[in-house]
């Protein structure tokens, strides 16, 4: 099929290659050019395992375009996947989305389905299709369908390729089967629903993650106070079934472009229809509160950042990616700094992006051992592997051996048996 995606981020590009590897001729557009010659020349913007090797195998059916008016001419499908940012009051910019549309009803010359695979507030398919009805130039039949992704930023190839469900929300059986023609190669369970329905599974199932992961935070906070372990105790929950072992990682929190901002609009769109969703309200406060637990802890513990050379380990919202968005490390660090603190940072892959938003204040280490040279305390915010196989002597070459640690690396034992004062999240 000929298909065009617009926006070439996280989600548009990684679905524009896969539906390429699966044998569809796909443009995709941009309004960066800087981005689509860098794409032009088969490199990926964004980092994303496995995602060049495919650009490179699906070369002849990619082409990669600013040019949006004959990118979306003579096509059989046009997604959408720019991005919905959030707004102040927590609701869901659609400004991208619209950019768009106007695009696409000034520039089709064919009956043409549009896709939206954007997050979207439920009911936005529907004036998304008003939308382009309204303005198409032409006489030409458009209908949208939608088509919400679940793939997480590092594994995104893999989530696409060999993901447990596609969902698909159209309202005719024509646009229904378009979209299963589209993804028939896919050899993945598809369901069908109305529309509305299909942006919930969206937003639900984010939503439902994020709560998992605030509740079991909760619970480990409470397994401190207590004294049992959280890792034990989620070993013993996760083998129920009903329950499901995945995403019970006690942490300092989840970041990220989708929980902090779904689970935002998503509480956002229950009040304003009245019917708030008390959990998710929950799931966002206690987030909230876990980014600066071990700031909170430190300060408790009467560590006077003034002057101190503070070691932060990891810096971007998870591993495998360099993606800052919403990262706990963008919340402690303004707090270290404003406290007086010499901030040695190391991050495998997203220091860079870092340093656009922290220039001068903070000095960037090529290895962790030499950010934990002589410092006063350390704090690890990202489970990278380089820093999960550090050995306790990287720790004792510390002038003051106290390491906070928000993503459980290593063996509180084993850390405390090297002399390292030690505390991690639930243990
Ligand atoms: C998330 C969802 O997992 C995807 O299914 C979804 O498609 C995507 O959002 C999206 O809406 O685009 P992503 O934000 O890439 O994917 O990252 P996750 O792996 O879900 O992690 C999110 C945050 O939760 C991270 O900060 C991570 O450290 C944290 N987390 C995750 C925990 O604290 N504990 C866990 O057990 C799991």
């Amino acid at each position: 099929m000929r298909i065009a995606m617009a926006g070439t981020g996280y989600v548009g590009l990684v679905t524009a290659v896969c539906l390429a590897h699966h044998g569809h001729e796909v443009t995709c557009v941009d309004i960066d050019e800087n981005k689509i010659q860098t794409m032009r020349a088969g490199i990926s913007p964004i980092y994303e395992e496995g995602l060049e090797e495919l650009m490179a195998e699906s070369a002849e059916r990619l082409t990669y375009t600013t040019d949006y008016r004959s990118a979306y001419q003579n096509k059989d499908v046009i997604f959408i996947g720019v991005g919905t940012p959030e707004k102040k009051d927590g609701s869901a910019n659609l400004d991208f989305i619209y950019a768009v549309c106007k695009q696409i009803a000034e520039s089709v010359n064919q009956d043409t389905l549009v896709v939206v695979k954007s997050t979207v507030p439920i009911g936005t398919n529907d004036d998304v299709e008003k939308y382009l009805q309204d303005n198409v130039q032409g006489d030409y039949k458009i209908s949208v369908a939608s088509n919400p992704e679940f793939l997480s930023q590092g594994t995104a190839v893999r989530d696409t390729l060999h993901g447990e469900r596609i969902v698909i929300g159209a309202e005719t059986e024509e646009d229904k089967n378009t979209m299963l023609k589209v993804y028939e190669n896919f050899g993945i369970p598809m369901l069908t629903m109305n529309r509305r329905s299909a942006e919930m599974v969206k937003y639900a199932s984010n939503d439902f993650l994020a709560l998992k992961i605030s509740y079991i935070n909760e619970i480990a906070n409470l397994c401190e106070s207590l004294h049992a372990n959280i890792e034990d105790v989620t070993r013993g929950m996760g083998m129920d079934s009903r329950i499901g072992n995945k995403f019970l990682n006690a942490g300092i929190g989840y970041g990220g472009s989708c929980f902090p901002k779904d689970t935002k609009a998503l509480h956002w769109l229950s009040v304003i229809n009245d019917v708030e969703l008390k959990t998710v309200k929950a799931a966002i406060e206690v987030n909230e509160r876990q980014k600066i637990r071990l700031y909170e802890k430190a300060r408790k513990m009467g560590f006077d950042f003034k002057g101190k050379k503070v070691a932060v380990l990891g810096l971007t919202f998870k591993p495998n990616t360099d993606d800052l968005r919403d990262a706990p490390s963008l919340d402690n660090i303004p707090l270290f700094l404003d406290n007086g603190a010499n901030i040695y940072a190391y991050d495998p892959v997203g220091m860079k992006n870092f340093q656009r938003k922290y220039p001068t204040e903070i000095n960037y280490c090529d290895t962790p051992e030499e950010c934990l040279q002589d410092a006063d305390i350390c704090f690890i915010f990202t489970e990278w592997p380089q820093i999960k196989a550090l050995p306790m002597e990287a720790f004792q070459t510390m002038k003051t051996t106290l390491v906070l640690d928000g993503r459980n690396c290593y063996c509180p034992k084993k850390m405390k048996d090297a002399g390292i004062l030690y505390y991690s999240i639930g243990r």
